[in-house]
């Protein structure tokens, strides 16, 4: 049996704040789409204060896109509030998230408050919002680097003025695994009102590690994760959505998890962002880049032919791709050329083979890749008594 997983896809709010990553009216509405055909349950759709053309673009989605959450960012005041709550208000599901610092650090220098007055804002915060709409989210900003005993107070109190998810950032990506499984696992042990809110995960990816940790976070408990459309976000991202979505549906053995994405939309999803923000993933990306089910060496091309779990833990199938790529390079071997000669109609076999094998090798040595054209020719250049 495996527990179902919210996805909070932050793709149109918190991957809009990557630099570069700014996108308009008809394109947020398109991705908002896009993302709801994907079978995300919630689409933060902005930050609704931050402009008029944030606000528009989150009413309009609201307004729309059918058949999922939409979410309206909001700090901890009352404009903020007041203009989230406006600008989800006619989604079928609508959510306003409210966020304030619980960190040391960020109390000290940039809120310059202590932890009894953090506690009193939070408070009259969820209150105020969930005044406007009874799906609410709080994030204390920082969680990852706020000590336990405070986040617990401030988590219990939120839920107590009526948060129904409570957010645990990595705001600045600098926990590990370990470090994020035990602050969820003290949140879920040590507050007594927890099982009245879903626990999620924002992790940031600063030190590479955004989806391990959002997956120490589900172990400890959680239910909810906050991610991204490959991986965009401040700074170096946020966990990626097709990261951890196909972790959990692989590793479903392990984690007993799993969300409700329809994984065959993931390349389709990717490759939309990519062409609306010009942000390219890079060739290696997990999932989605083009060398994800690419194989050129031999050994594992041969394998791949003779049975594609050998070297492939998912089909590509099952993410979009149409099938998995025999890559021809100086690494490949016989079986994947004598396939895909056999793909372009030339059956060759034995010592012809190993001719045009030979050609081919000579032929690798000079380029990156083979190409079908390439191919031909080789095997066309052939002397007539071949
Ligand atoms: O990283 C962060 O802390 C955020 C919050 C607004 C949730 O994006
Ligand atoms: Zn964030």
């Amino acid at each position: 049996m495996s527990r179902p997983i919210t996805i909070f896809d932050t793709t149109l709010r918190d991957g809009e704040q990557s630099p570069g990553c700014s996108m308009n009216l008809a394109e947020k509405l398109e991705m908002a789409q896009a993302l709801a055909d994907l079978r995300v349950d919630v689409i933060e759709a902005g930050f609704p204060i931050a402009s008029p053309g944030d606000f528009e673009s989150v009413k309009s989605i609201a307004e729309t896109v059918k058949g999922v959450q939409v979410c309206g960012l909001a700090r901890c005041n009352d404009k903020d509030i007041d203009r989230a709550g406006e600008a989800v208000r006619g989604a079928e599901h609508p959510r306003i998230h409210v966020f304030l610092a619980t960190s040391a650090i960020h109390r000290e220098f940039k809120l310059r408050m202590d932890k009894a007055e953090i506690v009193r804002r939070a408070v009259e915060g969820v209150k105020r919002a969930r005044n406007l709409c009874d799906n609410i989210e709080f994030s204390p900003e920082d969680a990852a680097r706020t000590e336990l005993d405070f986040l617990c107070e401030v988590v219990e109190a939120a839920i107590n003025a009526g948060a129904t998810t409570v957010n645990i950032p990595d705001t600045v990506g600098y926990a590990t695994p370990t470090h994020m499984f035990n602050h969820i696992k003290t949140l879920v042990d040590r507050v007594p009102n927890i099982d009245k809110a879903v626990i999620s995960m924002h992790c940031h990816d600063d030190l590479g590690m955004a989806v391990a940790n959002s997956l120490a976070g589900i172990e400890a408990g959680a239910g909810q994760i906050e991610c991204t459309i490959n991986g965009i976000g401040e700074r170096a991202g946020n966990c990626s959505l097709e990261e951890i979505v196909m972790a959990l549906r692989t590793r479903n053995d392990y984690y007993q998890a799993d969300t409700r994405i329809d994984t065959t939309r993931l390349v389709p999803t990717s490759r939309l962002l990519s062409s609306i923000t010009g942000m390219e993933v890079q060739r290696n990306k997990a999932i989605v880049g083009r060398n994800a089910f690419a194989h050129e060496s031999g050994i594992h091309q041969d394998g791949m032919l003779k049975e594609p779990t050998t070297y492939e833990i998912m089909r590509p199938e099952d993410v979009g791709f149409t099938k998995t790529d025999l890559v021809l390079g100086k690494h490949s071997g016989r079986a994947a050329l004598s396939d895909r000669l056999k793909a372009l109609g030339y059956p060759v076999e034995g010592d012809k083979l190993d001719i045009v094998f030979e050609a081919f090798k000579r032929l690798a040595d000079k380029k990156k890749e083979v190409y079908d054209s390439d191919l031909i020719a080789l095997v066309d250049k052939r002397p007539p008594s071949e």
